[in-house]
Formats: C-alpha cells, sequence, structure tokens
C-alpha cells in the first residue's frame, strides 16, 4: 500500500468490532507515526494509550450516562484502543530557548507563540498515526476532546499544561454496521476551487 492508497482509503470509522488489537501492534503504531517532523526537533509530543479498562474509563470521563443514551455512535465506544497525542509547550519553549533557535524569540513563553507547535506537531503525528492504522487494515476516527480536555488529562495524570489536539479511536471495523456520518455526503471539494496558483 502506497501513502496515496492510505490517503484515499481512509475513511472515519465510527463502528468497530469488538475485538482486541494484537498484541504490541499500538506500541509499534506510535513508534512510526512519532517520526513525523516537529519544530526544532523538539519531540514534543506524547501519547496517551489507552486499551481494556483504561478505554472504559475515558468514556466514563467524557461521556455520562445521561448522554450515552442517545449518543448517536455507539459503534464508537466499542473499539478496542484509543489513542490521544498530547503537545507539550514547555518543552517547545526550552528548546527554543537554546542557543540555535534564540532568534526566534520563542524562548520565554508559550504565550508568545503565534502558531502553537506542539498542535501542529501532534497533529501531524495524529494524521501519521492514521495512514498507519490504514496501512494495517485497521477503521481509525479522529475525533474532538471539546471541553473534557481537562478531565481527560486529571483522569490519566496528563502532566500540566500538556495540550490535546483530540483522540484517535483505532480498531477492526464492524462490517455490519450502516450507519454513515451526515458529513459524509458532503463530498470532496473540487481541486480547482482549493488549489490557488500564484495568487488566491
Ligand atoms: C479536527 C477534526 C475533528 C473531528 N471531530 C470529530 C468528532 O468530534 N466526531 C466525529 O465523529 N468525527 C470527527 N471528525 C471526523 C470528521 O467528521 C471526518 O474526518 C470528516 O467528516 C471527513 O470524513 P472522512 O474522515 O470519512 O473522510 C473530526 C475530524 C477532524 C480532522
Amino acid at each position: 500500500m502506497t501513502v496515496s492508497d492510505a490517503l484515499r482509503d481512509r475513511r472515519s470509522c465510527r463502528s468497530f468490532a469488538d475485538r482486541p488489537l494484537a498484541p504490541g501492534l499500538l506500541a509499534g503504531l506510535v513508534d512510526r507515526a512519532r517520526r513525523t517532523p516537529t519544530a526544532g526537533n523538539c519531540q514534543g509530543v506524547e501519547f496517551l494509550v489507552l486499551e481494556g479498562n483504561d478505554v472504559a474509563t475515558y468514556w466514563e470521563t467524557t461521556l455520562t450516562a445521561e448522554r450515552r443514551v442517545d449518543f448517536p455512535w455507539p459503534g464508537l465506544l466499542v473499539a478496542p484502543a484509543l489513542v490521544v497525542p498530547w503537545g507539550v509547550p514547555d518543552r517547545y519553549v526550552a528548546r527554543y530557548a537554546e542557543a540555535d533557535k534564540a532568534r526566534a524569540g520563542l524562548g520565554d513563553s508559550s504565550d508568545d507563540w503565534s502558531v502553537p507547535y506542539w498542535l501542529t506537531d501532534a497533529a501531524f503525528a495524529a494524521m501519521a498515526l492514521q495512514l498507519l492504522a490504514v496501512e494495517e487494515g485497521l477503521g481509525c476516527c479522529f475525533f474532538g476532546l471539546f471541553d473534557h480536555e481537562t478531565a481527560v488529562a486529571e483522569r490519566f495524570n496528563v502532566p500540566e499544561g500538556a495540550r490535546a489536539v483530540g483522540t484517535i479511536a483505532l480498531g477492526h471495523p464492524d462490517p455490519t454496521s450502516a450507519r454513515v456520518s451526515g458529513s459524509v455526503g458532503r463530498g470532496r471539494r473540487p481541486l480547482d476551487e482549493v488549489l490557488h496558483r500564484g495568487a488566491w
């Protein structure tokens, strides 16, 4: 499978089979996903990997019993694994305080960063993880943490200041699931609408 194949074949999977991942598979995926570029080679993205009971704990933390009743994607809760990539701002500030980066003026505070590269880098890694999942024949779905980021951080002992871009559910797709997201029908915008040659 080429990168182009993986990009073409990937669709968000929101319904998973109740089947665990092969032991060690997830660690291998994360190991490969963390090779994406990072600003100043900070490597300031860390991955909270949840399997087994930890997955249930994640959903207990983010989805109340009340909201669960009419949650539109019950098959998402069956995913055997969740990965939350976190960008760690302190690592970026410290790296940019080093001599070869000092000229950028970003070594004092994360507030000075017009683009929070810890989120950029975490998003790159999140995408790589999804493409690697496709390569493994797995389904995956990136979804938002919305206002649950702090609760998830506290529940899983994530250090203060770390920022999550979202959560990735991974597993074997449930072949019997017919439900598709309303977003799917939006189709793909034509290339000439998004490609601006020379000027917008
Ligand atoms: C930043 C971001 C946030 C997303 N949040 C959610 C979400 O909260 N729930 C969800 O079901 N899907 C979420 N998605 C998945 C998108 O809905 C999906 O990627 C989009 O509709 C295109 O469909 P496809 O992934 O099947 O190509 C998110 C995707 C991105 C990139």
